[in-house]
């Protein structure tokens, strides 16, 4: 092998405590600080590579270089992904689950899950307008529980909506947190595993029949590399994996409301803006706010990158927020900017708020089209259809939480359909 050079490395036993205490912050304050986007330190009690910007995402991204298997912390399994999920799998095994999630989110059935979002939309906002106030982000994760539910082809009596919208919500909400409410989180995702894996046995029982082209029914029939059935528990995961994801768009649906209420300006520019405008409205939301910090991996070989060795087992983390604000891509980082949109090179490793490189043969976010057509929805209601006010409140928001709401939820009051 080629000699290698020293990578920048932080010194000291352990930085879990830096880590949890700078929040989306602490790679790029490093990648600063050495004047590097790669540095060695030490979290979570092992040895560990940290890097962002578009080169380094490439390489992440590299299949030859990367595996996720054993990579993600048993704290995130055991809430936010689940075991055995696609997050977690390598290779052909990895593809093959994964043509499963795409197989159903043709832009068809992005439609319907649209326009089933907008009919609960309008069923919320019947009852809001007779609420003194209304905390958006509760309501906002309800809406689209809802809206998966219906789409995703899960029967879910009225008396259950509440408790299963704080089940999936306490799953991400719990991943980056310890004590109580990351206690809450497993007890969620246990409950809701179980009651969906009953669901599966009576699929494929015939005693329940979503239609044909949901994910309920689509993903129990599923059968892995081998022609068998995935394990009902298994399935249940994977139901997960497409339900509480779009339970958790309430989080950006929250920065569009905040942006709305703190550049009112920007109301004017999505009215007269067009399709166009709208898009690179959204993405900035996506790019600007923090929501995941970083992904996680292990080098699957050793290999040299930029002169530096990484080697075999080394857990490295690939800094998403830093990347959505590197300077070397975006001029002033810190100000928000549909516009900058206007002359994005559309690199699948520069804007990665949910992943980077290829949907199919990576690990790339499966639910990124449905995440934007979901949040546009959400932003013509709050700009072309309703009237609202928003009171005195705590509108600031955690660069440390993982997800980060703002602190009161985002409370609005005396809202109006527009007629
Ligand atoms: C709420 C906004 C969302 C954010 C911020 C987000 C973010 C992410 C991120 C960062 C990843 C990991 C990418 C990687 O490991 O390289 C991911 C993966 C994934 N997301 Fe999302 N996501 C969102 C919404 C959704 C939605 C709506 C769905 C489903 C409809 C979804 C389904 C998935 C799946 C199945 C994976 C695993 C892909 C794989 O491992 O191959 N996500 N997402």
């Amino acid at each position: 092998m080629l000699n290698s050079k020293n990578m920048p490395r932080e010194e000291g036993i352990d930085h879990t405590l830096s880590l949890m205490r700078e929040g989306y912050m602490y790679i790029l304050n490093r990648r600063r600080s050495f004047n590097s986007d790669v540095f060695e330190t030490r979290l979570f009690g092992k040895k560990a590579i940290c890097m962002g910007g578009k080169e380094a995402s490439k390489v992440f991204y590299d299949n030859e270089k990367f595996k996720r298997n054993g990579a993600a912390p048993n704290r995130a399994i055991q809430t936010l992904f689940g075991k055995n999920s696609v997050q977690v799998l390598d290779g052909q095994n990895h593809k093959h689950r994964k043509k499963m999630f795409m197989s159903i989110l043709s832009p068809d059935r992005i439609n319907k899950l649209t326009d089933t979002t907008k009919k609960q939309w309008e069923k919320a906002i019947d009852k809001w307008e007779h609420m003194d106030k209304v905390i958006f982000y509760e309501e906002a994760k309800e809406i689209l529980c809802r809206t998966a539910c219906e789409w995703a082809g899960v029967p879910v009596q009225e008396n259950e909506i509440r408790n299963l919208t704080n089940d999936l919500g306490a799953m991400f909400e719990s991943a980056g947190v310890i004590g109580p409410t990351h206690w809450l989180g497993r007890k969620a995702r246990n409950s809701v595993e179980k009651w969906i894996g009953e669901m599966v046995d009576k699929v494929r029982n015939r005693t329940l029949n979503p239609p044909e082209n949901t994910v309920l029914n689509k993903f129990a029939m599923h059968r892995d590399l081998d022609g068998n059935l995935l394990d009902a528990r298994t399935v249940a995961v994977e139901v997960i994996n497409i339900l509480r994801p779009i339970v958790a768009i309430a989080v950006f649906l929250n920065f569009i409301l905040l942006t709305l209420y703190n550049f009112p300006e920007e109301k004017g520019k999505i009215k007269s803006g067009g399709e166009e405008y709208t898009q690179m409205f959204i993405q900035e939301v996506r790019r600007f706010y923090p929501f995941f910090p970083f992904i996680m991996a292990l080098v699957k070989k050793d290999f040299i990158w930029n002169g530096y060795k990484f080697e075999e087992g080394t857990l490295t983390l690939l800094d998403i927020y830093g990347t959505n604000h590197d300077p070397e891509v975006w001029e002033n980082p810190d100000v928000f900017n549909p516009n900058r949109f206007a002359q994005w090179d559309r690199s699948p490793f520069n804007f990665i708020p949910q992943g980077g490189g290829d949907y199919f043969m990576g690990h790339r976010c499966a639910g990124e089209w449905v995440t934007i057509e979901v949040m546009k929805v959400g932003l013509n209601f709050l700009v072309n259809q309703l009237d609202y006010e928003v009171p005195d409140q705590d509108l600031s928001y955690s660069m440390v939480n993982m997800p980060s709401i703002p602190h009161s939820k985002l409370i609005i009051k005396d809202v109006k359909k527009r007629i």
